[in-house]
């Protein structure tokens, strides 16, 4: 039986990395029997970069809406927003004090944002605790995430050792990160890994006429129609290869090495793929965009499951450092 916890940020409508990198092989296990899921969203995290709160809601109905629309079951699983079980910060304030300063600043995805972003505040320098603090309260064992993830994943095992050493007990399990091999880093519109921060996404649940454009600007380099092309460079043929079958992927594959076949065509193929694959996850994620009520009594529920945990737990916490009665 394996207890297992994902968090999205909700700075956005999920796009195409988030749905194969995390979203579809959280789902897939979640209908793995023996499966115990926690599924959340991370708008706490969402504040180290919005400080927006139209945005912050909007982007947490999208996030909510995605999870639905790719028939994540919310009765045999938890789903919540991270924002309405707040004990997570307390236990987030307990965890940093057991946090070496030289491990998070060695975070190559705080490296990376503060070298990229303006506006580099500790809420990001912190960002792996408050990580860390949403698995441990709910004593996950195995934690899907992107490639990109995993460093974080260790500094929660390290964080829950040094806790659980301190006081001679297991209190918290040390979990184990999983990432698809699979699908990896899914490449953005210009190459570089597919992420909201960089403004290189597809969001698959615009309308047809946008998502046209999105795949237009995708970056290729410059050989003419009738020149043959190498698909092992290209985004495009990059991004199809991961939503096709393997004959599709064969075909285009002998279409670039021929000639006679431009980047436009590949773009058109790559559109519709999307449309036919995605076709029952767009039409749902559109009707429940318009049905806010039903995305609030979703999370509610999870939410009042999640806090119940959280409470028992944070209760053996506190007794451990001296807050008990
Ligand atoms: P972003 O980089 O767009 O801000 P998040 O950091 O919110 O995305 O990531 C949410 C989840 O989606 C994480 O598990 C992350 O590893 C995964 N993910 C994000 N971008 C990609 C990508 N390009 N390829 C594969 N997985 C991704
Ligand atoms: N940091 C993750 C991301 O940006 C989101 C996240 C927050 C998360 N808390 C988590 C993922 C706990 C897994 C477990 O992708």
């Amino acid at each position: 039986m394996s207890r297992i916890l994902t968090g999205i940020q909700s700075t956005n409508v999920p796009h195409l990395g988030n749905i194969l990198g995390a979203i579809l092989p959280a789902i897939e296990l979640s209908k793995q029997q023996g499966n115990s899921c926690l599924y959340f969203i991370a708008d706490m995290h969402t504040l180290t970069s919005v400080k927006d709160a139209v945005k912050i809601k909007e982007s947490t109905k999208a996030v909510a809406a995605a999870w639905l629309a790719f028939g994540f079951d919310t009765q045999s699983n938890l789903f919540y927003r991270q924002s309405r079980v707040p004990q997570v910060t307390e236990l987030s304030w307990y965890l940093n004090c057991f946090t070496p300063f030289p491990m998070l600043a060695n975070a190559h995805s705080f490296k990376d944002k503060s070298e990229r972003l303006s506006d580099v505040n500790a809420g990001l320098f912190t960002y792996p605790v408050l990580m860390a603090a949403d698995i441990l309260l709910y004593d996950a064992d195995k934690v899907p995430v992107g490639k990109d993830q995993l460093q974080h994943l260790e500094i929660t095992r390290d964080i829950a050792s040094a806790f659980n050493n301190t006081f001679g007990q297991e209190v918290f399990v040390l979990p184990e990160g999983i990432t698809d091999s699979k699908v990896m880093t899914v490449p953005g519109t210009d190459g570089q890994k597919m992420s909201k921060s960089r403004n290189n996404f597809i969001d698959i649940f615009q309308d047809e006429k946008s998502l046209k454009k999105v795949i237009s600007r995708i970056e290729t380099d410059s050989k003419g129609l009738e020149e043959s092309k190498d698909p092992d460079t290209c985004n495009v043929f990059h991004l199809f290869a991961l939503l096709a079958n393997p004959d599709q992927t064969q075909t285009m594959r002998e279409n670039y090495i021929r000639g006679g076949y431009g980047y436009g065509h590949a773009k058109a193929a790559l559109l519709e793929l999307i449309l036919d694959k995605f076709k029952a996850e767009r039409e749902a994620y559109v009707r429940l965009i318009q049905q806010p009520e039903l995305l609030e009594k979703e999370l509610a529920i999870g939410e009042a499951r999640a806090s119940a945990y959280a409470n028992e737990k944070l209760k053996q916490v506190r007794s451990l450092v001296g807050y008990g009665l």
